[in-house]
């Protein structure tokens, strides 16, 4: 699979609550990647968590720095990257992601709502109705993650290893051109 991939990032998008960092830290090792998180690495750089850029700096800045780290981790080679869920948003950042393999892990609504419903650390979720939320949130950005390479719709009951072993089957007949040994 290493081979196949040639060193080329795999970008993992979705909903908040998909699951992109469990998942791709569990795909990192099993591909010998590097992992990092965008979030993680935003809250590292402003010694802030998330809920406090958004608070105290606003979700433009917030998108800002976003965009910033994808476009340095993007520099990277052989690197899975976990995403933040608004990270399709932003026209700009898709020439990085598109650089790489992207992955959509597609998890349906109800149970993202499960998933999320005692999390008090996104932003965007701090209001009363989480499922009427989620649902405009994913409403507004379906047409953004269908751009993804890889579209994984993934079942309540499949774990992150099943996730990893589905994904690595598919990633081999999703290689773009440029990266295919076969055309080089
Ligand atoms: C956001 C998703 C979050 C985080 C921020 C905004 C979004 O990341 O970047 O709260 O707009 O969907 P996760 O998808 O990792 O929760």
């Amino acid at each position: 699979m290493e081979n196949i991939l040639r060193g080329l990032n795999v970008y993992l998008i979705g909903m908040m609550g998909s699951g992109k960092s469990t998942v791709g830290k569990l795909l990192a090792e099993k591909l010998n990647y590097r992992f990092v998180d965008t979030d993680s690495i935003i809250e590292t750089v402003t010694k802030k968590t998330i809920n406090q850029i958004f608070a105290e700096e606003g979700e433009a800045n917030f998108r800002d720095l976003e965009s910033d780290v994808l476009r340095q981790v993007s520099a990277y080679l052989r690197t899975v990257v976990a995403t933040g869920g608004g990270m399709i948003l932003r026209q700009d950042n898709w020439s990085h992601l598109l650089d790489g393999m992207v992955v959509w892990l597609n998890v349906p609504l109800e149970v993202l709502v499960k998933r999320l419903e005692a999390d008090d650390t996104r932003p965007l979720l701090h209001q009363e109705n989480l499922t009427e939320k989620l649902t405009q949130l994913f409403a507004q950005r379906e047409y953004l993650y269908k751009q993804a390479d890889i579209c994984l719709t993934i079942d309540d009951r499949a774990t992150p290893e099943d996730i990893v072993t589905n994904l690595l089957q598919e990633i081999p007949y999703h290689i773009k051109p440029k990266f295919n040994p076969d055309l080089n």
